[in-house]
């Protein structure tokens, strides 16, 4: 296949010593295959049902109802279990802000506080079933919240505390939100961002929330707070009564709602149940992880994900881990903040991005060199395809050489790790591999017609059986659902699949097999733009350029990026009236910052005045990729004007030369 497919298997011998085998794993996914029922019975015995479930699974394609019938309580399971089984003192997070300051919350003092915080949401109105939108930094002030939601049964809705007002604004409109819980400000690289504000805007465009609770993070003096509606957490934590008991909620019964990007411009509510979800996360971080309870487990992620959701809150403390919370930029006020907090903490098991990676790469390894990293034991990654420059750079410098990296692929919408080496029983490794599915993951690459492909030829990743921790749907929105997950491919008697599917579920991802079955992920193959891990829609971006009066039209792609992996290029029709100028293309940088976030700052910005596009009005990407990266054109047959891509490619020479790099 291509020259980075064969550079990618060849790989695989220089790391074949790190080779531990056996048939645990082998036997888990046989016996989820034939027994699905017994199977999954047994896992979800792990957790504490306050009633068992009558049925494991109930599939109405596309729609899964895991542990019907059961009901428990996450908090309950996250907390009170642990409380129970002796682990009360027993350190639950390790927390550092940015400035250096510190806390440290126990197992009991968690509990404690997310009962208080429990009762004081009651007090605000909320009942079972109620969203509540949660905009906070890193603080632990989030996972209490996230758990006191749960323990009366509300919906959390987390939202990204680098998304702008306008994201906020849509995300708790979308969720009919009733209380929102923000923060004065947070800190990034030592400037203080007040998060409030961006609050308020965001409430000045919504109606549903009522009342609105402030975490004093910073101490900012001029914090505005709306008498009798917005209230300091405090004052309100002072007065809550100390136990509130945890409500039954029903297996089926969503946990939370996560925003994420989708190819239309408004953002995808992920729904994800309560009990398949919360079996999914505690299988797969014991598969993946192993964990023992002297592990001291860092997963970098920001909670406003759903790594942080699965792999922060849920998974750890299901499994009454001690974990590091970290409050601040990996690389502030050093680029060795991170490996200070890995000496200091003795952590053990590491897990991040390979974004990230690449840029402690970029600094060079005599920032990790100058801390004692011999705790670490296995290290993990997440979000992207790593490439296996990055892999060796993080094995041998962070890892000592010595730490299997289990190179974790899944999404919002799978609720946990789906393709990973398992460090219960590891395959030898592949650099840029993310091994096998785990037990009761059914993963193919198809092609075009949904029949699976050679091995190294280039596909899509499908999944062709249910699993427990998928979402159940998109919040009020079934029909997109079954849309955006289910109807790519349809399952088809000719089509030659081990087993026979109902229906597939399309990741919008690219992958391979190589010849000894390993997968191994390729990118998005839809139009979603992965910077820096995070997931952003293109037609999210270009409503949002066309949002601006000076814009009439917006294409967006991802360019390869040596760090971020992917970075935003766009190129824009100006309204007549308006002319290009380096001031407007700040502006309209600005413009992105304000409506999406920070997360979404573009790269590069040219303007244009025409767009390729097909004879149905499609934009063709995939032309304007082509352009930017100065690779060949392709089949341009169906452009409806041939001369509007020698034209972008006229306006990008044009533009690189005279801006240089600084586009
Ligand atoms: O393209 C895949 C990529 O991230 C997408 C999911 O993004 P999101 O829902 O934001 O969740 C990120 C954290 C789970 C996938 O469709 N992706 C995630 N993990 C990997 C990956 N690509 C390659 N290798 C991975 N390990």
């Amino acid at each position: 296949m291509s020259e980075k497919s064969s550079d990618r298997s060849s790989v695989a011998e220089t790391e074949a010593e790190i080779r531990y085998y056996g048939q645990k794993l082998n036997e888990l996914r046989s016996r989820a295959l034939e027994d699905p029922e017994g199977f999954w019975a047994e896992v979800a015995e792990n957790l504490t049902w306050f009633k068992r479930w009558d049925k494991i699974l109930e599939w109405n394609p596309p729609f899964a109802r895991w542990f019907v019938g059961g009901v428990l309580n996450a908090s309950y399971n996250a907390l009170d279990v642990n409380l129970k089984r002796g682990l009360k003192n027993k350190v639950a997070i390790f927390w550092e802000g940015e400035e250096g300051i510190t806390r440290t919350i126990t197992y009991y003092q968690l509990w404690r506080e997310v009962n208080k915080f429990a009762n004081v949401l009651k007090k605000l109105g909320v009942k079972k079933g109620d969203r509540v939108s949660i905009y906070l930094p890193m603080i632990p002030e989030l996972p209490i919240a996230m758990l006191a939601c749960a323990r009366i049964g509300a919906l959390h809705s987390v939202v990204f505390s680098g998304f702008s007002a306008s994201a906020l604004a849509d995300r708790i409109n979308d969720a009919e939100a009733k209380v929102l819980i923000t923060a004065d400000g947070l800190y990034r690289r030592g400037k203080v961002i007040p998060l409030k504000k961006s609050a308020d805007e965001a409430l000045g465009m919504s109606k549903s929330v009522e009342k609105v609770v402030v975490v004093k993070r910073i101490g900012l003096e001029d914090t505005p707070m709306k008498e009798g509606r917005d209230y300091w957490w405090d004052d309100l934590m002072k007065e809550a009564e100390p136990y509130c008991p945890p409500e039954p909620v029903e297996a089926t019964d969503p946990l939370f709602i996560l925003y994420t990007s989708g190819t239309t411009g408004k953002p995808k509510g992920v729904v994800h149940s309560t009990g398949g979800y919360l079996v999914w996360v505690w299988a797969t971080l014991k598969w993946a992880f192993n964990p023992t309870p002297d592990d001291i487990w860092w997963c970098t992620a920001d909670i406003g994900w759903i790594t942080g959701h699965s792999y922060i809150v849920y998974g750890p403390l299901l499994h009454g881990l001690t974990q590091i919370m970290y409050d601040g930029a990996p690389d502030y006020p050093a680029p060795d903040r991170w490996w200070e907090l890995v000496e200091k903490y003795g952590v053990t098991i590491f897990y991040t991005a390979p974004t990230a990676i690449r840029m402690h790469m970029k600094f060079g390894e005599k920032w990790a060199k100058k801390h004692d990293l011999s705790s670490l034991r296995i290290l993990g990654t997440v979000g992207e395809p790593i490439n296996p420059e990055a892999w060796r750079w993080y094995h041998e410098v962070i890892g000592g050489g010595r730490c299997p990296i289990i190179d974790t692929w899944w999404q919002t919408e799978t609720g946990g790790f789906m393709i990973s080496p398992a460090a219960i029983d590891l395959v030898p490794l592949k650099a840029g591999s993310a091994t096998f599915p785990l037990p009761g993951v059914h993963a193919e690459v198809v092609d075009e017609d949904g029949n699976p492909v050679k091995p190294f030829e280039r596909g899509y990743l499908v999944l062709l059986a249910p699993w427990p921790g998928m979402l159940m749907t998109l919040w009020r929105d079934p029909e997109r659902y079954r849309d955006v997950y289910w109807s790519k491919f349809q399952p088809n008697e000719s089509l030659e699949f081990k087993i026979k599917p109902p229906a597939i579920y399309y990741t919008g991802d690219y992958a391979m097999k190589d010849e000894e079955g390993y997968f191994w992920l390729m990118g998005r193959a839809d139009d979603v733009i992965k910077v820096a891990g995070h997931r952003i829609g293109t037609a999210e971006l270009e409503s949002a350029f066309v949002s601006h009066p000076a814009v009439a039209e917006a294409a967006v792609i991802g360019k390869p990026d040596p760090i971020k992996g992917e970075s935003i290029v766009a190129f824009l029709i100006l309204k007549s009236g308006y002319e290009p100028s380096d001031e407007l293309r700040d502006e309209l940088r600005m413009h992105i910052r304000k409506t999406i976030g920070p997360v979404a700052t573009p790269e590069a910005i040219f303007f244009v005045s025409s767009l390729p596009k097909t004879r149905s009005g499609k934009i063709m990407r995939r032309l304007l990729k082509a352009v930017v990266s100065g690779s060949k054109l392709g089949d341009v047959t169906t452009l409806e004007d041939a001369s509007s891509i020698e034209e972008a490619k006229r306006a990008v020479e044009m533009l690189r030369k005279a801006m240089g790099e600084k586009s």
